[in-house]
């Protein structure tokens, strides 16, 4: 007797072999990126986004594509004329492991600097992926107003587990603005010298 279930077909191969297009976004990603960002953050990886809040946004977005499949996804987003956050930067779970989020990262910081950016920081939980992009660790509570914004709506908002990671790009220009810096000062003692929370008047 023939059964009428049908078997499985066998799933895609991965299309690594095809090369990787890196381009800023289209109202036509939002599909993808929506799948891609709300995938991690319905296990607690990332934060949500909305339709609305993607099209708002959707200038901020590069994306990497291997053939005609979404593998990794970016934004950079300003705060201020010379700092920016990379968010939203996921790469697709099959296709970790290959480059293409160091190829992502490395696409958003040429934006920044092509901006002209003093310097992009990140939340994550991916220590070890943004060290090796140039990040190094900065203190959450010294960086700008965003992070009230986008940490109201977080359901992790009373037990914040991300790790502020900053890199400097522009150290000389930094030191311009800012004063006489210390040749031995590190990256994150530039950036608390930048970016200080507003004080709250009252
Ligand atoms: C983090 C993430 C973007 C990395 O993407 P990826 O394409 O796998 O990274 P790459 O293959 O380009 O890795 C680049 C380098 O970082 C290292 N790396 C990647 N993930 C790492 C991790 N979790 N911990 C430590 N190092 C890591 C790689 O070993 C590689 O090092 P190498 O250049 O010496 O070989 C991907 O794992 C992801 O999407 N994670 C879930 C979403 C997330 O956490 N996003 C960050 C929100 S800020």
């Amino acid at each position: 007797m023939i059964s009428a279930l049908t078997p499985e077909p066998p799933p895609e191969p991965l299309p690594l072999s095809q090369p990787l297009l890196v381009r800023k976004a289209q109202m036509r990603d939002i599909a993808p990126l929506l799948r891609l960002i709300n995938g991690y953050a319905a296990v607690g990886i990332m934060l949500p986004r909305t339709e609305f809040e993607i099209s708002e946004n959707i200038r901020d977005f590069t994306l990497i594509f291997a053939g005609d499949r979404l593998a990794g996804c970016g934004a950079l987003h300003f705060y201020s004329p010379s700092v920016g956050e990379i968010r939203s930067f996921a790469v697709d779970s099959e296709l970790k492991a290959h480059g293409i989020g160091g190829r992502l990262v490395e696409a958003l910081v040429v934006e920044a600097e092509q901006y002209g950016l003093d310097a992009v920081f990140a939340f994550t939980y991916v220590v070890g992926f943004f060290t090796k992009a140039g990040f190094t660790e900065a203190e959450r509570g010294l960086l700008p107003l965003k992070v009230w914004k986008d940490c109201l709506r977080c359901p992790k908002f009373d037990c914040c587990d991300e790790v502020a990671m900053v890199r400097v790009l522009r150290p000389e220009k930094w030191r311009q603005t800012h004063g006489q810096v210390d040749e031995e000062e590190s990256p994150l003692q530039i950036f608390r010298s930048q970016v200080m929370l507003p004080t709250v008047k009252k």
